[in-house]
């Protein structure tokens, strides 16, 4: 937990390389449970979230180790059916351990998810297709209770593409008897990534990247060895990066094919891309240019895990920008922490449409970090402000970065961390 110090107006120049991400390690880690065996994963990001999921899969009674970018997990020791409150509550994904549970011993007892606050966040997609499933789902006390006798596949149409919901279906259907289809499917780059990993230890699912997935439920599963895909919400950060500052930079173990819906919106807004085989080059434009409309939408549209990186971006910009969240409607606390530092936004009263009149330019100031995204983007502010920019609360930052002052320093920010206690 601390507070980052930047003093901003530096142009970054130079390469990083981009590592494991963290939407495809978390629902991997849920998964581990379900083959009962080993299961070793590579380019496993050291990011607080992935701390979470250790400390999950070892209540469960998982051997874990963690050697580097490697982990390996054990889970035939995994005897305990349920998570406990304080760690469900440190993170949203910590959910989609009801579908590895739920798959694996048929019984789960499990709390309400915490997480960033970016608005209600809903379960009833997920327990709405376990239910079809054959779950007996009762809620009481703040817990969720399941229990199948028989876990049977069955159709589900998810009224909207949500990300966990179609994890948590595929991960209750790789062991259930019969097909499963999931219509209307979230189509990330991340569930192929949980695809493959599945298929890894022997399930059968077809159709990820589709809208239509489809998992054929198999009798048992077995050790799997599984690289995770790289993180296109840090590559797409690093970009601002050097975009905002108007630097240069060339990101390496990079998934160009997973960031159009990025790369598009950067090269409106004036950025020269050139994209090869696991590498991607940014160069800045002399000024940022406006983007009309900037409208988040779930894959492959353009995703709201960037949206406040590219407001940062746009104050800048040598006009009048428009962006409209649409899956989150509390994802704009950036917004008044943007203005401290002279940006000239007005947010709509429901809070999900922000005008960002561009300026020339913004000055440090002391801002808080509200959530994970919202804080990278008040770091991006920083290194073009003027002046001295403190950024507390860095636990929001570090469940989705490794230590981002430091690859941000390798390319010539003035950007340092300090311990502070547990309120920064
Ligand atoms: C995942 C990502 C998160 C990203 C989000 C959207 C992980 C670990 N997290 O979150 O970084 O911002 O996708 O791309 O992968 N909804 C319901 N009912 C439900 C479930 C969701 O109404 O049962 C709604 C949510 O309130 C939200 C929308 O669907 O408005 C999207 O949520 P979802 O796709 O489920 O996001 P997460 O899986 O939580």
């Amino acid at each position: 937990m601390g507070v980052y110090h930047i003093n901003g107006g530096r142009r970054l120049n130079g390469q990083l390389n981009v590592y494991g991400g963290k939407n495809a390690i978390l629902p991997i880690l849920a998964s581990v449970i379900l083959n009962g065996s080993e299961s070793i994963i590579h380019n496993c990001p050291k990011i607080s979230d992935t701390d979470i999921s250790i400390k999950i899969l070892e209540e469960l009674g998982c051997a874990v180790k963690y050697d580097g970018y490697t982990m390996s997990v054990d889970s035939s020791s995994a005897d305990i059916h349920s998570v406990s409150t304080t760690l469900m509550r440190e993170m949203r994904s910590s959910f989609i351990f009801l579908g590895g549970l739920l798959g694996r011993f048929h019984e789960v007892t499990i709390s309400y998810p915490g997480g960033c606050e970016l608005g209600e966040r809903p379960i009833n997609l997920h327990l709405e297709a376990l239910r079809k499933m054959g779950a007996e789902i009762t809620e009481a006390s703040g817990f969720i209770k399941c229990k199948a006798d028989d876990l049977k596949g069955a159709r589900i149409d998810l009224s909207f593409p949500s990300v966990g919901a179609t994890e948590n279906i595929m991960l209750t259907a790789v062991l259930a008897q019969g097909e499963t289809i999931i219509g209307n499917a979230a189509r990330e780059p991340e569930i192929e990534d949980l695809q493959k990993f599945l298929n890894g230890m022997g399930a059968k699912v077809a159709g990820a990247g589709t809208s239509q997935v489809r998992i054929q439920g198999v009798k048992s599963l077995h050790r799997v060895e599984h690289t995770v895909m790289p993180d296109r919400i840090v590559a797409g950060t690093f970009l601002v990066a050097a975009a905002i500052t108007g630097g240069k930079i060339l990101l390496k173990n990079a998934a160009p094919e997973h960031m159009f819906p990025i790369t598009y919106k950067l090269s409106e807004a004036g950025c020269t891309l050139d994209m090869k085989e696991g590498s991607i080059y940014l160069e800045a434009p002399a000024k940022i240019r406006p983007i009309e409309l900037l409208r988040t939408h779930p894959h492959p549209g353009f995703p709201t895990d960037m949206q406040p990186q590219f407001m940062s971006l746009l104050t800048l910009a040598s006009g009048v920008s428009v962006i409209s969240e649409t899956v989150f409607e509390s994802r704009n606390k950036h917004v008044a922490e943007l203005k401290r530092m002279g940006a000239n936004i007005i947010l709509a009263q429901d809070g999900t449409t922000a005008v960002i009149k561009g300026v020339g330019k913004l000055h440090g100031a002391v801002v808080e970090s509200k959530d994970l995204r919202g804080g990278a983007a008040l770091i991006l502010a920083g290194l073009a402000a003027e002046g001295k920019t403190t950024v507390t609360r860095s636990r929001f930052v570090e469940r989705g970065y490794i230590k981002i002052e430091q690859d941000l320093a390798k390319i010539g920010a003035d950007i340092t961390y300090e311990k502070a206690d547990d309120k920064a």
